[in-house]
């Protein structure tokens, strides 16, 4: 009983944002002042276990923790105990999760232990400065020590970068040869039009196709067939021997191979990235102990899953494609 949409997509990849709350403010992710979910809106962990869990029996194989910073949800381990018996029965494949970084020197073996094999860390600059300007308040030196602690544990880390024209772009050839000397792939992105912020996202915005001629002035890059289930596009850089992703929303959609669904903290289902288009899980979650309810309402959900995202990033208007943040749905 697969998941396929009406596109003849299998959904096989669930994203869940265990917390929309985050310990960094990113200027091109967050709002100076953001209005958190209250949280006694929140799923229990129980509620978000169940979810996933019916996911799995309806054929997902890979799930990814996310945020907000997933780390910094109260007994977030506990969840991700849980979770790791379908690693054990075999139902899912990979358990994973994307995080700012700066909890996992507390989490890295934890999480390891717990038969997470690998982990993506958003790192947008090497300079203490920068990293400081861009998250508002992060220290880069507490998510060096994460990661530090990550590769020790035995976490393959894999590096995302937002690319942000006039602020990390020159850096990128140290930011790559830093990551693939410690033995990590690294992927860049281009930035999404998503809530209000502060910043001009036309000024911030970098085609990656730029970025691309930028680097093969100083590396040789070659497409390479690598996938790991998500929609960065990879080559490998002859000069380091690494990996290098590009994920490129703006200029090159990946909808068309589109695999995944998103689930909040409160239950619910984005079935785009791209779209504000939605459905509430935890009416069905809650109105019954029986599945029958939840399964129908995920059927439905995925049969109007749309064809893919309309980011636009104009000057004119400057106004987001989607109105919720990144941080409601992680990514
Ligand atoms: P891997 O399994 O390592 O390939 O992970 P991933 O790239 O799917 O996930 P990650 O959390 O590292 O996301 C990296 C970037 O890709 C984030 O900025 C996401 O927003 C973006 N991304 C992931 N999936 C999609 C998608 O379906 N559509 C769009 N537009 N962006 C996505
Ligand atoms: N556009 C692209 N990527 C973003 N992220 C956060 N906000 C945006 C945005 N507006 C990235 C984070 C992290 C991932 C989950 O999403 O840096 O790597
Ligand atoms: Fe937090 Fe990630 Fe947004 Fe940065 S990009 S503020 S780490 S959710």
């Amino acid at each position: 009983m697969d998941m396929i949409d009406p596109f003849g997509r299998h959904i096989s990849y669930l994203r869940i944002s265990v917390t929309d709350r985050c310990d960094f403010r990113c200027v091109y992710c967050m709002a100076e002042d953001m209005a958190f979910l209250p949280r006694k809106d929140l799923l229990s962990l129980e509620e978000l276990d169940r979810l996933c869990t019916i996911f799995i029996e309806k054929g997902v194989r890979k799930l990814r923790l996310t945020g907000g910073e997933p780390l910094v949800r109260k007994n977030i381990m506990h969840l991700v105990r849980e979770l790791s018996r379908h690693l054990k029965s075999g139902a899912l494949e990979e358990l994973t999760l994307t995080t700012n970084g700066s909890q996992l020197s507390r989490f890295a073996g934890e999480l390891a232990d717990a038969g997470v094999r690998r982990i993506n860390v958003s790192l947008d600059t090497l300079d203490a400065e920068k990293f400081h300007a861009i998250t508002r308040w992060g220290h880069l030196d507490k998510v060096m020590a994460g990661i530090d602690a990550a590769q020790a544990a035995g976490l393959k880390v894999k590096i995302n970068a937002v690319a942000l024209r006039g602020f990390n772009d020159i850096e990128m050839p140290d930011m790559l040869r830093w990551a693939h000397g410690r033995g990590m792939d690294m992927t860049v992105i281009e930035t999404m039009p998503m809530g209000e912020i502060e910043a001009d996202r036309t000024d911030q915005y970098l085609p990656l196709s730029v970025l691309r001629a930028q680097l093969e002035r100083q590396f040789t890059l070659t497409d390479i067939p690598f996938k790991t289930g998500g929609p960065a596009r990879y080559v490998e850089v002859a000069e380091t021997g690494g990996r290098l992703g590009f994920i490129t929303p703006m200029t090159h959609n990946f909808c068309e191979s589109c695999n995944r669904v998103r689930l909040t903290c409160t239950g619910t289902l984005y079935m785009c990235l791209g779209q504000d288009d939605a459905a509430d899980l935890r009416a069905p979650l809650r109105a019954s102990e029986g599945n029958e309810l939840l399964s129908a309402a995920i059927d439905e959900a995925i049969g109007r899953k749309p064809k893919g995202h309309d980011f636009i990033i104009d000057r004119r208007t400057n106004r987001p494609s989607v109105s919720r943040h990144m941080s409601v749905t992680g990514g």
